[in-house]
């Protein structure tokens, strides 16, 4: 029997676990000459801005031990060109897909929810209170407890989509983070968003990044990761969305069983941009091999 891979999000149903996560992977349609890409569970798209943005100057990347920096700095279509040219060609592909969205101030979040909240097939909102790169909003809203209840209350109340909230790592007690998010009407968090570090060149005697510091994601943050999903499982009743260094199904897997109901891929898609669909190929596979029937069977089931 095949085993059954859709998980609930709250009111929302996707079919599988499996997302891309924001950033990683475009608006999707990169992805389209790979694999179909509506056989994600959704499409977390680049993180939308009322205005385009061009983020950043170079450079903005820097490989690391087991993964890499980023300070892209929100660089993105902004929502306008979203909504007419990217909405059509995600529809026509069949994909689900999530709204990414940043603000510089709360009053910007709310208007770019507002925005998106008008397509029809747009299937949530993620609320990115976490982006290390940039110097207004992101990281500044997610950091204390009353920055993220306010902006999840800010965004909830302009939209009738169900709202994510995505939390930073760079705080002391991401369980009281979650909480807010969750006492403010969050239907789910998402997390984490990459850990603030720097990298610098000793010949040169200057940054690599223009921007100092950046975002550390990969393989070398999955332990953190996974600790801090571990414990917002145990914090809060909403849905958790586990992110970070995920690159095998077995990752996706050990999210699943520490209490995520569903996984993000972020920079695994830059060394395989299959990687997706086999870690959602391998979660099945599994489920079979362990005779399981779907994956509520197997979530949150982590013994000590
Ligand atoms: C190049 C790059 C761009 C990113 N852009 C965004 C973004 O626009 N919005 C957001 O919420 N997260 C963004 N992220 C964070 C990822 O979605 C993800 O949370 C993080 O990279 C950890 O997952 P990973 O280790 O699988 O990459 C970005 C990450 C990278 C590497």
């Amino acid at each position: 029997m095949k085993p059954d891979l859709s998980v609930s999000l709250g009111s929302l149903r996707v079919k599988n676990p499996v997302m891309s996560a924001s950033g990683t992977f475009g608006y999707g349609l990169e992805f389209s000459p790979f694999f179909d890409i509506s056989r994600l569970g959704a499409i977390v798209v680049k993180g939308l801005s009322l205005e385009p943005s061009k983020g950043n100057p170079p450079g903005r990347i820097v490989e690391t031990a087991s993964g890499m920096l980023n300070a892209i700095g929100l660089q993105n279509i902004g929502v306008e060109r979203f909504v007419a040219d990217v909405v059509p060609r995600l529809e026509d592909a069949g994909a689900t897909y999530v709204a990414n969205i940043y603000g510089r101030t709360p009053e910007e979040y709310e208007e770019v929810a507002r925005r998106v909240s008008s397509i029809r097939s747009l299937a949530a909102i993620e609320v990115n209170a976490s982006c290390p790169n940039v110097k207004e909003g992101g990281m500044a809203f997610g950091a204390t407890p009353e920055g993220v209840s306010r902006l999840t209350a800010r965004v909830r109340q302009s939209t009738d989509k169900p709202v994510w909230v995505k939390l930073s790592p760079n705080v002391s007690d991401i369980g009281t983070i979650a909480s807010a998010a969750a006492g403010a009407g969050a239907d789910a968090v998402s997390l984490i968003n990459t850990l603030v570090g720097m990298a610098v060149d000793h010949r040169t005697r200057r940054p690599k990044l223009s921007n100092v510091t950046g975002g550390l994601s990969g393989p070398a943050i999955k332990p953190v990761a996974l600790r801090m999903v571990w414990e917002v499982c145990r914090r809060v009743s909403i849905p958790v969305i586990g992110i970070g260094g995920i690159q095998t199904a077995a990752d996706a897997l050990e999210f699943l069983l520490v209490g995520a109901s569903a996984v993000q891929v972020g920079t695994a898609n830059f060394r395989n941009p299959m990687a997706c669909i086999e870690i959602l190929e391998g979660i099945e596979a599994f489920l079979r091999e362990e005779r399981l029937t779907g994956i509520s069977e197997y979530r949150g089931t982590l013994s000590r």
